[in-house]
């Protein structure tokens, strides 16, 4: 049985609006999880945002609204971008939500009742940026680290939490659990600071200074401090105490976080979940920090990356994968443009998209499209090591993800990419088909070529999951369940002789740096040349399309046709159109919706159906949106 897998992020602050830094997290939280998907885990993803506390009362006055209207406008932007960068996650938590606040309530109350909490007058030095106290030995110059401005000698009688008990059961649990803050440097980093007495930690705010928070349960003077309250969402939104959820996935929880957050994740946290009682999570997985020209994004230097920008100027697969494969996980890295086009350039368009156009045309070329016959006689003559290297590239990918090393899996997957190019070069196909004799090896070795590049498609899958199905698309494979596990990629039997392969494509467009800059300062907006246009036609010719508008009346499954739906349309008199969107739309989903058909297509007969017309959608990826009207229109109204 494969373990259920549960990843985090961390809940991000609604106090600016989401950049590179964030997205790279989720994303990375998005390519864990669908890799362990294809493991055979069951999965749970979670993300969402951290609402409470100084920071974001300051950054809801500064744009004169209530808290509370505020934080739902960024949160919003936050839960809204993720689709858009593919992110599957199962579940968003806010720390407004009634559900996590009881339980931030029950787990201060069982703490404070077994005598872990107490209430001191404290003076210290605060940092509203921080949203904590600092000793002297931590700052820097007399200034916080992160913020660089002195902070605020605060003088008030607080709540604390004892965490300076548990400090040597901490130390003993990281040194049992090898692998329990990863990577190394970043264990070793919490023991070094555990080295020197846990101060206990300041766990309210008085409502005097702060109103925007969880109230304790044994104070309705003070909230609880944000970190107290925003951990807890790991729990809360599996609905601890009592929910199955909670049962099945947080024996298995894994957190991801870059290294601004070491401390209170590597820390607090799991003195938290020792003092409250509830298991410890299971990894840390610690993540550097990107800097854009050699420094920390920040509004004030003007250098903070919007991730959409850059999805819509070079494509959202080719971005994700310059994320995983440019990041060494656990170390910084720099961000720029220039390094992401040449990644795309490289990596991308030259080694991967070459790679499968090139078969692609060859498999077109020479064998009609179809997938040609392996010949046993000369299958093992033409194996040249391939076998091992797919092993190989396979095993050292799945090591490499299981250890959050995406960029050594990506290597991996290029480095057999390039064995494959090698393997062209070597066989020469064009040259094995100028010759009857040799045809038999032909086939054979763009068999093996496009059994490779399945492979690759499976492998590539968590980090480009639409190239992928573009991939598997063109490969024409089908396998039983909607998602390419790491068992059908070790069958070595993805291709099936005989089947057809769509005409050859572009999977990522070569993209010229110069040209994306001129058209953004010409055009005061960006162009995208990932788009590859076809070649332009005239008003006569589109003019022979007869596109129409059409009401669907019935729509039904086809039997032994997984894709198909047989559907009947009004365009003003009936037709049947068999569509293969099957796996995207329930039929009665479809019943009513206002579609657009090609009325004037030959009809072609699909599973014994004949196809009169084709309705237009959207395929990106897996994914497929029907075009529809924005409005009701008499059926059969045509378009232009
Ligand atoms: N709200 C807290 C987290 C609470 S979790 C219980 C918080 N929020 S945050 O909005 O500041 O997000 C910090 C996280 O955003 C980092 O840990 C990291 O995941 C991501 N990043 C923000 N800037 C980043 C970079 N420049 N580079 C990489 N990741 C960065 O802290």
């Amino acid at each position: 049985m494969v373990k259920p897998f549960y990843i985090t992020t961390p809940i991000y602050y609604v106090n600016a609006r989401p950049h590179l830094g964030h997205a790279y997290t989720t994303i990375l939280a998005d390519v864990a999880c669908r890799f362990n998907a294809m493991k055979g885990s069951d999965t749970y993803f979670l993300t969402g945002t951290d609402e409470h506390g100084d920071k974001i009362i300051r950054a809801a006055q500064k744009q004169s609204l209530s808290p509370k209207e505020y934080v739902d406008q960024i949160s919003e932007l936050f839960r809204n971008l993720w689709p858009e960068l593919n992110i599957d996650y199962s579940y968003f938590i806010r720390t407004t939500d009634k559900k996590h606040i009881a339980i931030v309530e029950l787990v201060l109350k069982r703490i404070y009742d077994q005598g872990d909490i107490y209430f001191s007058e404290y003076e210290g030095k605060y940092c509203f940026g921080c949203e904590r106290f600092y000793m002297d030995r931590e700052l820097v110059d007399g200034k916080c680290p992160d913020h660089e401005i002195e902070p605020e000698v605060i003088k008030e009688s607080n709540y604390f939490f004892k965490m300076s008990r548990y400090q040597d059961w901490l130390i003993d649990h990281i040194k049992a659990n090898p692998d329990f803050i990863r990577p190394e440097h970043f264990k070793t980093e919490v023991l070094s600071f555990l080295r020197d007495p846990l101060d206990d930690l300041c766990i309210s705010r008085p409502k005097t200074r702060l109103d925007w928070g969880i109230t304790l349960p044994f104070d309705k003077n003070y909230v609880t401090y944000v970190w107290f309250d925003a951990l807890l969402n790991y729990i809360s939104a599996l609905g601890y105490p009592e929910n199955a959820l909670f049962d099945k996935f947080w024996p298995h929880a894994q957190h991801i976080v870059a290294k601004d957050i070491l401390k209170p994740h590597g820390i607090y946290w799991p003195i938290m979940l020792k003092a409250a009682d509830i298991p410890i999570y299971r990894h840390l997985n610690v993540h550097g920090y990107w800097n854009v020209d050699q420094s920390k994004m920040s509004k004030s230097l003007g250098n903070v990356v919007d991730p959409l920008e850059l999805k819509n100027i070079y494509g959202l697969d080719a971005f994700r994968y310059f994320l995983m494969r440019e990041m060494s996980f656990g170390l910084d890295a720099g961000f720029s443009e220039a390094a992401l086009v040449q990644r795309i350039n490289s990596d991308l368009a030259n080694d991967l998209g070459n790679l499968l156009s090139r078969v692609l045309t060859m498999v077109h070329k020479y064998f009609d499209g179809k997938v040609p016959e392996v010949e046993p006689e000369v299958e093992k003559e033409l194996q040249l090591g391939l076998e091992s290297q797919t092993q190989t590239a396979v095993s050292e990918y799945v090591q490499a993800m299981d250890h959050f090393a995406f960029q050594n899996a990506m290597k991996a997957v290029w480095v057999y990419v390039n064995q494959l190019n090698k393997y062209v070069d070597v066989t020469a196909p064009w040259e094995l088909a100028k010759k009857k004799s040799t045809r038999k090896q032909l086939q054979v070795v763009l068999h093996n070529l496009l059994e490779g590049l399945g492979v690759i498609s499976g492998l590539v899958y968590p980090v480009m999951p639409d190239a992928a199905a573009t991939m598997q698309r063109h490969l024409n494979i089908e396998i039983e369940s909607d998602l390419m596990g790491l068992k059908d990629i070790k069958s070595k039997k993805l291709i099936r002789s005989g089947a057809e392969l769509p005409k050859s494509i572009t999977l990522f467009p070569r993209i010229d740096l110069e040209k994306v800059k001129k058209a953004a300062s010409e055009n005061g907006g960006i162009d995208n040349p990932a788009v590859d246009l076809k070649p332009e036609i005239t008003m006569e010719e589109f003019g022979k399309v007869d596109l129409r508008v059409a009401t669907v009346i019935r729509a039904e499954t086809i039997p032994r046709a997984k894709k198909l739906l047989k559907l009947e349309v009004d365009l003003g008199k009936k037709r049947t159109i068999v569509a293969g969107i099957a796996e995207k739309y329930k039929p009665e989903e479809l019943i009513g919706k206002q579609i657009i058909i090609v009325a004037n297509l030959k009809p072609a007969k699909l599973m014994g159906i004949v196809s009169n017309g084709m309705l237009l959608a959207a395929m990106e990826g897996k994914r497929c949106s029907l075009a529809t009207l924005d409005r009701e229109t008499t059926p059969g109204t045509p378009l232009s």
